[in-house]
């Protein structure tokens, strides 16, 4: 029995990389599911190769209109919307002398608002229909402690984590339960960005951080996009009615907590 028999979703940041692996594994689910994207080229793409039950929906979380025209796009190809997963964002780095306001604004705007304003869109939506949900956020082993060179990134993890227990608290009266999974380090091409910060900052030969985060991770490597399914599905399920305002590292133990 498929777990995710006759939901829908919206995933916005699946032309790619995590998101992409979460979409593939809902389809495979029974879902239906949204791929929304700034990248509207990327999530048709995606949407094809993913196939049946999968569609394109431009969307730019940063943009409250473009917020709201994912999800009215989202209700009328599927009816309705049971699950999120709030997954769009980009990492950014610098000393702290160095951190610009226009890095922060951009950022923050991403990586928190947008995770604020899309899942207050979709739970407005959920409390309407009365029929209860299932938020997702992801948060990140950055958002656990800072880092010296990742200080707004990480901040905005750690928002992310308290936003999760507001967000759970005072939702799950309605049914509508708010988690978020805080992954270590995944391989893919955001990393090739990450790469190249800490080539830069530390001196590094393109690759080196890389390696090194990879051997580091308890496990014996870096992550991998479909290490993060099993978990992106059991909280999305009926399985995970109990949880509410939690945040599940998913990261080959490099935390505990
Ligand atoms: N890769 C890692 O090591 C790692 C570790 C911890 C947490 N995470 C988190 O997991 C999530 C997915 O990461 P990933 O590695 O797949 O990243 P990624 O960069 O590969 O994918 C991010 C996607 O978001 C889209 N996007 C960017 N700005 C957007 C906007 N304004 N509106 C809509 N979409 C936008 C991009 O086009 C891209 O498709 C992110 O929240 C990230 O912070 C990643």
């Amino acid at each position: 029995m498929r777990r995710l028999e006759g939901k829908a979703a919206l995933i916005p940041g699946a032309a790619r990389g995590i998101g992409k692996a979460f979409a593939e594994a809902y389809l495979r689910e029974g879902a239906s599911v949204a791929i929304a994207d700034i990248n509207l080229k990327g999530a048709q793409a995606t949407a094809a190769e993913l196939g049946s039950g999968a569609i394109a929906v431009e969307m730019d979380v940063t943009k409250q209109e473009s917020i709201d025209a994912a999800i009215a796009k989202t209700i009328a190809a599927f009816g309705k919307i049971d699950i999120l997963i709030n997954n769009a964002a980009l990492f950014t780095a610098a000393p702290i002398v160095e951190i610009t306001r226009e890095d922060y604004n951009r950022v923050f705007d991403i990586n928190f608002a947008g995770t604020l304003f899309t899942l207050q869109a979709v739970a407005r939506h959920m409390i309407e229909r009365g029929g209860g949900g299932k938020i997702i956020n992801m948060a990140s082993q950055a958002g656990r402690r800072g880092e010296a060179l990742v200080a707004v990134y990480c901040a905005t993890k750690a928002a992310i984590i308290s936003l999760t227990q507001s967000a759970g608290l005072n939702l799950i009266e309605h049914g509508i339960n708010v988690n978020a999974i805080a992954p270590g380090v995944v391989d893919g091409e955001h990393w090739d960005g990450v790469d190249a910060f800490f080539a830069k900052y530390e001196h590094k030969a393109p690759g080196q951080k890389r390696r090194e985060v990879g051997e580091a991770v308890p496990y014996g490597r870096m992550g991998r996009a479909e290490d993060l399914t099993g978990m992106a599905v059991f909280l999305a399920s009926n399985e995970a009615e109990y949880i509410v305002a939690q945040t599940y590292n998913v990261d080959g133990g490099n935390w505990m907590s």
